[in-house]
């Protein structure tokens, strides 16, 4: 998820790995280090916080090394501090490395390590990987291969780049999961999360695959498989630019996170669920999993994207765990003197973990005795410190301001709570298996949909000029529809409405005529016959009608202008799907209208002020 750089060559390269980490500053990160060998040595410093602070730590102790590696951190396991920043050491110091990604299975691995008597230092996942190398090298095999066979006992994702003292002419990376490049260079060759760390010094790049294994010395390079295939790799030139290679090749960081919602779903599932039993597994929970499922009401509360997610998570639990289940505005929360029982859980969901109603909201409901739990992206952020348990989305720095790969996962991790609750009262093995199978399902079925990326985009041509919009949807798509209307406003700065769809009558039809879009979300569910006759009112009226429909329905296209077919999921499920053509459709017409997608005018990432 975040930052790794490694250089081996003639130069200094204490420079060069500090000056890679700050061109991967871009990605979000809360802490950083570096590792290098000197006169077979290995010296590590690692700071929490900000590149700059790592440098100022490392500028008084003059370092020189031909050899390191250096990364920035994005939490997922141990709180951002000095400890859990990587590099990560084995217990006699002589082999050190740095982890991008989640080691699924580290629980089990780290006890098998613990009964061979090694000490671990930090809380990380990462921290497993190094002293199961390191067991490896005591039985005497090399380098290499000690690093094959422990990635065989690995699961989850890696990019990983390790050295080690007793064979300092060498880096060893792999790739998992989780990018890796290496750089040829003239005497010198480099390994890096992302290019822009070593365009500076080279421009001739050899991309790592899944399940490789490369040896970096300073005049040559090699790689095997973890199954110790040799394997020839391809030089590539690179062409693009630093600015666009920053955002992964796309326009803007929006819609390479946008794209990147395959991915980020797998890893909110990663690990998280138990197939035998059709229920999920959240150690965040494990402490206070009795008291949830013996609430007796539970709240939701948060702002913006992330109330949307609240919304919809209300459907699943009153679903599936029949818990009375209400959502508030946090800003309304805080200042309403709630009632509060002592049986009540409340979820705060907050991307950043900062937002400053939502974490006054938390704090108020402490105080008042509530089970307060956390449902945050950012590891070790206040609201995920302060509440007494919660679960981590893991979808990765959210750079773009409006919220899209966030706001995925917290569905997606609010139905592995459901799932988690559900399994413990009334859900049946059978049905819970099938919630489970439907959400492993969801990241292929995303990716189908961002193939109607270029579709969506003409469809957007179409409204671009647009100066309202109303979304409509019923059951679990009503927030589908407000969040909908959210993205469009916040990024196109077009006035747009969400509401239930049956509640158009009540008002809104009176918006309806040639000049009003209107977005109907229509799954084929229950309410979907109710869906039909609310658009066949819009079309009587004149309205210009968008559709996200089901691959297979062949009679909606009849009725509207234009449709987005999406594939069939169960309900609950939905809207993980029909928010990305949402998303999309908001992205081009904002684009088209030659606006700062990335920074719209007003708003922040985070609103820490109230
Ligand atoms: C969403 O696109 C907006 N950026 C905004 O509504 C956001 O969801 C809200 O400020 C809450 O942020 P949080 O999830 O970090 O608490
Ligand atoms: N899972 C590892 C940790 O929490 C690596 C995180 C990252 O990719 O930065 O330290």
């Amino acid at each position: 998820m975040c930052g790794i750089v490694g250089y081996i060559g003639n130069k200094n390269c204490v420079p060069i790995l500090i000056n890679g980490l700050k061109r991967l500053e871009y990605r979000g990160y809360d802490s950083a280090g570096i590792g290098i060998l000197t006169d077979d040595n290995a010296i590590i410093v690692k700071q929490k916080g900000k590149v700059s602070l790592l440098e100022e730590k490392i500028e008084e102790l003059n370092l020189y090394s031909n050899i390191g590696i250096g990364h920035t951190r994005w939490a997922t396991h141990g709180i951002p501090n000095e400890m859990n920043a990587h590099p990560h050491s084995n217990n006699d110091g002589t082999l050190f490395l740095i982890h991008n990604g989640i080691i699924e299975n580290f629980h089990v691995l780290k006890k098998g390590l613990l009964k061979l008597g090694y000490q671990f230092k930090s809380e990380t996942d990462s921290e497993v990987i190094v002293h199961l190398i390191d067991s490896f090298l005591k039985k005497g095999f090399d380098l290499t291969k000690s690093v094959q066979l422990a990635l065989n006992e690995v699961e989850g994702t890696y990019g990983l780049a390790i050295v080690y003292s007793k064979e300092p002419d060498k880096i060893v990376v792999a790739r998992k999961g989780s990018p890796l490049v290496v750089g040829i260079g003239d005497g010198e060759n480099f390994v890096a999360s992302d290019v822009s760390a070593i365009l500076a010094y080279t421009k001739q790049v050899i991309y790592l695959e899944d399940g490789e294994v490369a040896i970096l010395k300073k005049d040559s390079f090699s790689a095997k498989t973890i199954y110790d295939k040799e394997i020839e790799k391809e030089v590539h030139e690179i062409t693009m630019s630093l600015d666009e290679i920053d955002r992964g090749g796309y326009a803007h960081f929006m819609l390479k996170e946008i794209m990147e919602q395959p991915e980020t779903v797998r890893n909110s599932i990663r690990g998280r669920i138990i197939d035998e039993d059709g229920t999920s597994i959240l150690g965040g929970l494990s402490d206070v999993v009795n008291e949830l499922t013996d609430s007796k009401r539970i709240l939701i509360t948060a702002c913006g994207t992330s109330w949307h997610a609240g919304l919809v998570g209300e459907y699943m639990f009153e679903q599936f765990c029949r818990i009375p289940t209400e959502v508030e505005y946090a800003s309304e929360f805080r200042y309403r003197n709630p009632i509060i029982e002592k049986n009540d859980a409340i979820f705060f969901i907050s991307q950043s973990g900062e937002t400053a109603d939502t974490l006054a909201a938390m704090r108020e409901a402490k105080m008042k005795g509530a089970l307060v739990l956390g449902i945050c992206n950012v590891v070790g952020s206040s609201i995920a410190r302060e509440t007494n348990a919660g679960v981590y989305t893991h979808a990765g720095p959210e750079i773009g301001v409006a919220s899209t790969k966030a706001f995925t996962s917290q569905l997606t991790v609010l139905a592995l709570i459901t799932l988690l609750i559900a399994r413990r009262k009334n859900l049946s093995r059978v049905d819970g298996k099938t919630i489970a199978d439907e959400l492993k399902l969801i990241p292929e079925k995303i990716e189908k949909i961002l193939k109607l990326n270029n579709e969506i985009e003409k469809i957007a041509e179409e409204f671009k000029d647009a100066t309202n919009f109303l979304y409509l949807g019923r059951g679990y798509n009503f927030p589908v529809a407000l969040e909908g209307a959210l993205k469009m406003k916040e990024i196109s700065y077009i006035h747009a409405e969400g509401y239930p769809a049956a509640e158009m009558k009540h008002g809104p039809i009176a918006l309806i005529d040639e000049n009003m879009p209107v977005v109907f979300i229509a799954p084929k569910d229950s309410t979907y016959e109710k869906i039909i006759s609310n658009i066949q009112e819009v079309k009587a009226r004149g309205g210009r009608i968008i559709a996200i429909a089901n691959e297979d329905d062949n009679e909606i296209d009849k009725l509207v202008d234009y449709t987005i077919k999406v594939p069939q999921t169960i309900r609950m499920l939905m809207p993980i799907l029909t928010v990305i053509p949402l998303q999309l459709l908001a992205y081009h017409i904002a684009v088209k209208k030659g606006l700062n997608v990335d920074q719209p005018r007003n708003l922040a990432k985070s609103v820490t002020v109230e």
